[in-house]
């Protein structure tokens, strides 16, 4: 039957969602797929409920196609679609929530606070400690997101997280060192793990402009070795399995100094640009772009 590709949508991701639903779209149908694309839910809902599609592959990004809304109206609908369901699509937008459930099963994840519109900053950051990383808590593509090193630059990042609804996280920066640690992520395939990736910006850190935009991002693939790197992925898909994510995903992790992997979030409908990290890992394991959305398509069938 015909597949609906949804990207674009109202987020703030809205850009990076229309590339990366351009490239799945022309991969689908590389593959012989009969697939069309829709921008946003309710253009999706109109055509799905007129019985133009049998099925979805959901590459939005943000809020709608990653918090579980759309998941519960094509569940109603009966409509089956790529990733994570309701419970898990809600659980990993909400990187508090995330958080908190990780720390109930004693999963690592930095020391944080979420802060309420009100909420004492400053109060807050003091018992955090500096250097922090204030964020909106239900953004993506490092969206809102500012590195505090000092308090003095608190107010200014505050504001500028608080411009995207949801609390304000507020949580301990994870740093590695020339020899050891930094940031990495970890693509979810099914029940495959694939190869940890290092991030090595060029810039001071993994920002908007690093993901998307700057040419000169290294990329270590897989980011470690032996035991480390196996040790790095079962945490991976534990904090996955965790929120009830299934189908595909990508976990990302910082890795502090001494070797302490910290995770930070799960991403339900990950960056499928010619930038993003899902297809760099893939294509580490062998999975060509075509192949990968093939497979990524073929979560839907549950
Ligand atoms: N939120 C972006 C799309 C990502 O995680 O790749
Ligand atoms: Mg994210």
């Amino acid at each position: 039957g015909r597949v609906a590709v949804v990207m674009g949508g109202q987020s703030a991701e809205r850009e990076v969602s229309l590339n990366s639903g351009r490239g799945v779209l022309d991969a689908l149908r590389a593959s012989g797929v009969d697939a069309h694309a829709i921008d946003g839910i309710p253009a999706l809902l109109d055509a799905v409920r007129a019985g133009h599609f049998a099925r979805v592959f959901n590459i939005l990004h943000g809020a709608g196609g990653e918090n579980g809304e759309l998941q519960g109206a094509l569940q109603s609908l009966g409509i089956p679609y790529t990733g994570s369901g309701v419970l898990g699509s809600a659980l990993s937008l909400d990187k508090v929530r995330a958080k908190q459930v990780w720390i109930a099963l004693g999963l690592p994840t930095p020391k944080f606070k979420a802060l309420p519109r009100g909420a004492d900053v400053h109060a807050a950051a003091r018992e955090i400690g500096f250097p922090l990383i204030v964020k909106p808590a239900w953004e993506g593509s490092s969206v809102g997101v500012t590195r505090v090193f000092d308090e003095k630059d608190l107010d200014e990042a505050v504001a500028l997280a608080r411009r995207y609804p949801g609390d304000l996280l507020m949580e301990t920066l994870i740093e590695g060192d020339a020899s050891e640690g930094g940031e990495y992520t970890v693509g979810i395939l099914g029940r495959e793990v694939l190869p940890t990736i290092k991030i090595v910006p060029n810039a001071a850190y993994y920002d908007y402009n690093a993901k998307y935009v700057a040419e000169d991002t290294q990329y270590l693939i897989p980011g470690l070795s032996g035991t480390a790197e196996d040790d790095m992925r079962a945490l991976a898909l534990r904090a996955f399995d965790a929120l009830d994510c299934a189908g595909w995903g990508r976990v990302d992790v910082m890795r502090d100094r001494h070797g302490k992997n910290w995770l930070l979030e799960v991403n339900t409908a990950p960056g499928m640009t010619s930038h993003s990290l899902v297809p760099k890992a893939a294509a580490a394991a062998g999975l060509n772009y075509q192949d990968l959305c093939w497979r990524i398509l073929e979560t839907s069938m549950r």
